[in-house]
């Protein structure tokens, strides 16, 4: 028997740990125990955005046979997350018992996946139901293959899928020369992918990088020396009006985002829309007709930079940024590690409430 959490894809706030009974490893495939794995408000992106861009599908639980009541299977949906794996049992003879993997997962203690496409640094899950999804979440690593994850274990799941994304607005702004800006303004500027974005931006020494928090994680956001200046929400109108700004935007917050507009009015050049941590704020949906902006998808910016540098040239410009930002979180993060339902409910419901404090890491197993 194992356990695994769903949650009420229309209120995030019902959740339900429910028992399933472990059949027999089919033919070709892996079980693997899974943990620790990482939360942070990107999960809860994910099911935000789980029927526009299908994140429900790749855990849906009726795919595993989770028992449902009649109607329970448009319900509930298991919210992904990034994290660990340890093959326990295998009948894929080109995987081991005892092998580690990383990839995006299920809230589940037990896991069955189905290896393709194996290569020595990894595989794709080829359970059916998944093989029309992105590859990108598809695909599992070999820890033992990938000498990054030899060091700050657990920092990487919390880091690590996030990072990629700020990796890559660095080098989508840019590439465009920055819309012409004089300086970059981040929303949410205290998120963990707001924070890699700063970061690349700083190495990268083009225009300065300005925060936006709120006011209870200015010191935090301030402390990490990766903005050239930060502001809180209540003090927008505080910062110089006349700089060309370009704003990534990891909040979502049609409030937050109006006053902006608001006060620079035609001195923002682009607004690349990037999250939505502000969950549960008015959504922002308008730039009043005045500004350009446009969605960012890491997976489609990966993609496009993957294919002009090749794979190895990808993980070689990424590494030189991430290795050194990985080493900097011991001064700013600290990661707790817990397992069983009870510690990861609670910050579940910090993390929705938008309560959990932003210089901590949060790892779970069940
Ligand atoms: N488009 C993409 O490809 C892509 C890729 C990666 C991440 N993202 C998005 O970037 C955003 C940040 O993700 P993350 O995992 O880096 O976040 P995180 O580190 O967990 O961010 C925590 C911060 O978000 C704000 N926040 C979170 N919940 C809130 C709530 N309920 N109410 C108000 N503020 C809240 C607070 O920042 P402040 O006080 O500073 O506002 C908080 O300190 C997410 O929306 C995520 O989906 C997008």
């Amino acid at each position: 028997m194992s356990q695994t959490l769903l949650v009420n894809k229309q209120d995030f706030a019902e959740v339900a740990l429910v028992n399933i009974k472990e059949d027999a490893l089919d033919d070709g495939c892996i079980r693997l125990k899974l943990g620790p794995w990482a939360l942070t408000a990107n999960n809860i992106t994910y099911m935000l955005t789980g029927d526009q861009i299908g994140y429900w599908h790749y855990f849906n639980p009726t795919d595993y046979g989770i028992q449902m009541d009649e109607g329970d299977g448009i319900k509930w949906g298991r919210m992904p997350v990034w994290g660990y794996g340890e093959v326990t049992e295998s009948r894929c003879a080109d995987v081991k018992v005892g092998q580690r993997v990383y990839g995006f997962l299920p809230i589940a203690d037990s896991f069955d996946m189905r290896p393709v496409k194996l290569t020595p640094h990894g595989f794709q899950d080829g359970m059916e139901h998944r093989t029309k999804l992105h590859s990108l979440y598809n695909g599992l690593t070999f820890t033992d293959k990938d000498p990054s994850f030899g060091v700050h274990q657990d920092l990487q799941p919390v880091l690590r899928p996030l990072f990629t994304t700020s990796f890559l607005i660095d080098d989508f702004l840019a590439e465009k020369d920055f819309f012409g800006a004089e300086q970059v303004l981040i929303l949410s500027a205290s998120s963990k992918t707001a924070l890699g974005t700063a970061f690349c931006l700083k190495q990268r020494s083009a225009i300065p990088t300005v925060g936006l928090t709120s006011a209870r994680n200015k010191d935090f956001v301030d402390g990490t020396g990766f903005y050239a200046n930060t502001y809180s929400y209540d003090a927008i109108t505080d910062m110089n009006p006349d700089v060309k700004t370009v704003i990534v935007d990891m909040a979502g917050n049609g409030d937050v985002m109006e006053t902006v507009l608001d006060h620079f009015e035609e001195n923002i050049t682009y607004i690349c829309r990037v999250g939505i941590s502000h969950w549960d704020a008015k959504p922002n949906v308008s730039t009043k007709g005045k500004t350009p902006s446009g969605f960012f998808f890491a997976p489609d910016q990966a993609k496009a930079r993957i294919a002009e540098w090749g794979g190895a040239g990808f993980n070689q410009r990424l590494g030189a940024r991430w290795l050194p930002f990985l080493d900097s979180a011991s001064d700013w993060l600290s990661v707790e590690k817990q397992s069983g339902v009870e510690p990861l409910l609670q910050t579940y419901k910090e993390m929705l409430d938008g309560t959990a404090t932003p210089d901590k890491g949060y790892l779970f197993s069940l």
